[in-house]
């Protein structure tokens, strides 16, 4: 899969159906020289147009500042001539930023490394293997590694960044991306995934265009605003065909990822840690590593890269023993309750969900401290008595008789200013000393950076989980970080303080996921603003939205899975109107809409019609008989509600192509229009296939270049699902 050839000292990074190469240039610096579909055996180098251009150091010394500035690093650096985008930048201890990286070494070994503290991707040593290029700055000392990794059967690199001070003096990394690349032409569109609480990640799709394009987060979580992920396609690209490339941080706080056309029309890619207020002194010895980018490159349209995606995701990063199972169906207080709930309302709850078939209650915010609001008790992680009495281990051992498991939500990275902990520690916030802090929620955020605070916390959340049978638990955090300091850091390691908090973040999950790993985890920031592959190494689920409406959701769902399964997408039916919109959806519609995901309820089934409960078990009974397709199976999205709000269409196949599920949702309806055929995709079309609808037979290719007609279905909203199985014809 990588090899590395002497006499032209080109590597070869080859996968799947797709090649990535790089070169060590003249002057020893490593360069990009491809990134696409599969090259066979042959020298690449005449790709970096070396022959034709006269300023390579060897030919013309006099103009070195012209190749510097057009040759494509791989990991460009601030200060000797090239003027685009970089990589990499210190400030030594003579004050200077310049940095200027050699090739010094490379090693290719079998297996994939694990990454010190942080998230990553992993594979079995003989599925995979990695290349690591060391590079040297002579002058300061600084060594940094180029670690790219492949996975076998898939079209992906996978590159992160080790940094070492090898000299005796400090040395401040002032930006360390993840990576960078060059692409030889400007002929794509960038994705990017926006939006804001109760509305992420909705797809904007623009042309590039000279100059730099760039998405990024500086709210210490990677935020509803932007997602760590974007992908560059060919114009004309879309679901079946044409070039993309997907870029995909592992990481949970801040970042920057941009595209910049450059003058001679090439495109430059850099993602990773933010380097805004960024800083980190590495002193004599000591290694830095950045989080990792997930590249995919699929030369058969954007589809086919989110199957990559979901894949690699599902494979090779969710850890959790639940990644492949069906999931219990919860039923989860909040939208039912908000704050105001007690005992017997929960165990009404319970009782009631057990007659419709749901297997999870889930409490959340409001049963610890004194909370009866969101203006207290964060941090007192222990049972509210006056809503809980007589206690947790009697609560849920009686919804656990009702045949239901039980989970509890927490919020662990908070602290409440009216809180036992705030009183006893107001220096554990995240602040800025002499400084009033701002106020978000009424909370504050928690100092994760310190290991005291976070064991602290941590010991709360243990006594919790170990005191009843606790099988789930939803972890979530409400705010963003605003003065963001510590009073623990010394001066020169303050701009560390983001970094470090997401390093204690995940430290308090892997204890987590250590100590409990049959308890299932389901991530949440305020709905989806943490839904990253970082969460998704420790949680097989995140919330995906507050926004609980299925026709809202269509677009947040739509944009999350452009790069992560729907195994992973936290999905609830609840009540109408819908508490973010307003909407009156049906029923059913709600229920389609939720099963592409996890699958749960979010409502008080005692205030529904009885039309709607007596619909809870026939969709329960659905999600059981088709589960497995969507947890385990491939998605091919049919419908586009960016460019076409009118319907929306999805198809989850099984990996033997035997069975598969339909979904349509009619968004409007319009008069004089009888019927809505949608084709199907990802079907083998030599074999047939009848469904359950009007038990026709046909086969793969009629129901792919054909379609499936949609009867009219009579009003806004309405949805309908076609479950097909292969038949010997
Ligand atoms: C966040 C979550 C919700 C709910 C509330 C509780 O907004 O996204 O699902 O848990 O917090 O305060």
């Amino acid at each position: 899969m990588i090899k590395y050839n002497e006499k032209n000292r080109l590597f070869k990074l080859s996968t799947a159906d797709m090649t990535y190469a790089i070169k060590i240039a003249p002057g020893n610096y490593v360069a990009h020289v491809y990134f696409g579909k599969e090259i066979p055996d042959e020298d690449l180098t005449w790709l970096l147009r070396l022959d034709e251009n006269p300023f390579t150091p060897e030919t013309n010394a006099r103009d070195k500042a012209v190749y510097m500035d057009t040759l494509p690093f791989e990991y460009p650096c601030l200060g000797t001539g090239d003027f685009r985008e970089h990589a990499f930048s210190v400030l030594d201890k003579d004050g200077m930023s310049t940095v200027d990286l050699r090739y010094k070494s490379h090693i290719i070994y079998n297996g994939k490394p694990k990454l010190k503290g942080l998230p990553a991707t992993f594979a079995d040593e003989n599925k995979a293997q990695t290349l690591e290029i060391t590079c040297v700055d002579e002058y300061c000392g600084i060594e940094v590694v180029l670690i790219y990794s492949v996975i076998e059967n898939y079209s992906s690199v996978i590159r992160s960044v080790r940094i070492k001070n090898n000299s005796t003096n400090p040395v401040n990394i002032t930006r360390a991306m993840s990576m960078a690349l060059q692409l030889d032409s400007d002929k794509y569109d960038m994705h990017t995934f926006y939006g804001s609480w109760a509305r992420e990640r909705h797809l904007e799709r623009s042309k590039l265009h000279h100059g730099k394009q760039s998405i990024d987060s500086l709210r210490g979580e990677s935020s509803h605003q932007h997602n760590p992920f974007f992908m560059l396609v060919s114009h004309t690209a879309d679901e079946k065909q044409g070039e993309a490339y997907g870029f995909s941080l592992v990481y949970s706080g801040n970042f920057f990822a941009q595209a910049e056309v450059t003058q001679h029309s090439k495109t430059g890619v850099t993602m990773g840690i933010n380097y805004v207020d960024f800083n980190w002194l590495l002193e004599e010895g000591e290694e830095f590593q950045t989080p990792e980018v997930v590249m995919v490159y699929s030369s058969s349209g954007i589809g086919n890269m989110s199957r990559t995606y979901h894949d690699l995701y599902r494979n090779h990063l969710i850890r959790s023993k639940f990644k492949n199972t069906r999931r219990p169906v919860l039923i989860n207080n909040w939208e039912a309750t908000y704050f105001d709930f007690n005992y017997e309302k929960l165990l009404n709850i319970a009782r009631d969900a057990s007659e419709l078939g749901i297997e999870m209650l889930v409490m959340d915010d409001g049963w610890f401290g004194h909370r009866d609001s969101d203006n207290s008790s964060l941090g007192d992680w222990f049972v509210y008595e006056k809503k809980l009495s007589p206690g947790l281990p009697q609560l849920v051992s009686e919804v656990n008789k009702l045949g239901l498991k039980f989970g509890i939500w927490f919020e662990p990275e908070m602290i409440s200013p009216d809180s036992e902990l705030y009183k006893k520690h107001p220096e554990w916030a995240i602040q800025v000393k002499g400084r009033p802090l701002t106020l978000c929620r009424e909370q504050y955020v928690l100092d994760y950076s310190q290991k005291e605070v976070r064991d602290y916390i941590y010991e709360m959340l243990r006594k919790i989980l170990t005191s009843a049978n606790i099988e789930y638990v939803k972890w979530d955090m409400n705010r963003q970080l605003t003065e963001a300091g510590s009073c623990f850091l010394r001066a020169d390691r303050q701009r560390e303080i983001w970094h470090r908090y997401v390093l204690g973040v995940y430290e308090m999950m892997e204890r987590f996921t250590t100590d409990f790993p049959d308890i299932l985890l389901e991530n949440c920031s305020g709905g989806g603003a943490r839904f990253d592959p970082g969460m998704l190494y420790y949680s097989p689920q995140i919330w995906c939205s507050d926004d609980t409406d299925a026709i809202e959701r269509l677009k947040i769902q739509y944009g999350t899975s452009m790069c992560y399964p729907p195994s992973a997408i936290g999905a609830h039916v609840s009540d109408c109107p819908n508490h973010s919109c307003g909407r009156i959806t049906p029923f059913e519609t709600r229920g389609h809409v939720a099963m592409s995901g996890t699958f749960g309820y979010e409502l008080d089934t005692t205030r529904i019609s009885e039309n709607d409960r007596q619909m809870i078990k026939e969709q329960i009974k659905q999600y059981k008989k088709y589960c497995h397709l969507i947890i385990n199976g491939d998605q091919y999205r049919l419908g586009n509600v960016f460019s076409d709000i009118s319907y929306d269409a999805w198809l989850f196949i099984s990996k033997d192509k035997t069975q598969a599920l339909l979904t349509y949702v009619q968004v409007l309806a319009k008069a004089n229009e009888r019927s809505k055929r949608i084709k199907l995709d990802g079907l083998n079309p030599d074999w047939y296939y009848k469904n359950d609808v009007n038990d026709l037979v046909l086969s793969g290719s009629a129901l792919m270049n054909g379609g499936f007609n949609f009867e009219n279905l009579w009003g806004d909203f309405k949805s309908k699902q076609v479950y097909f199985t292969r038949v010997e014809k």
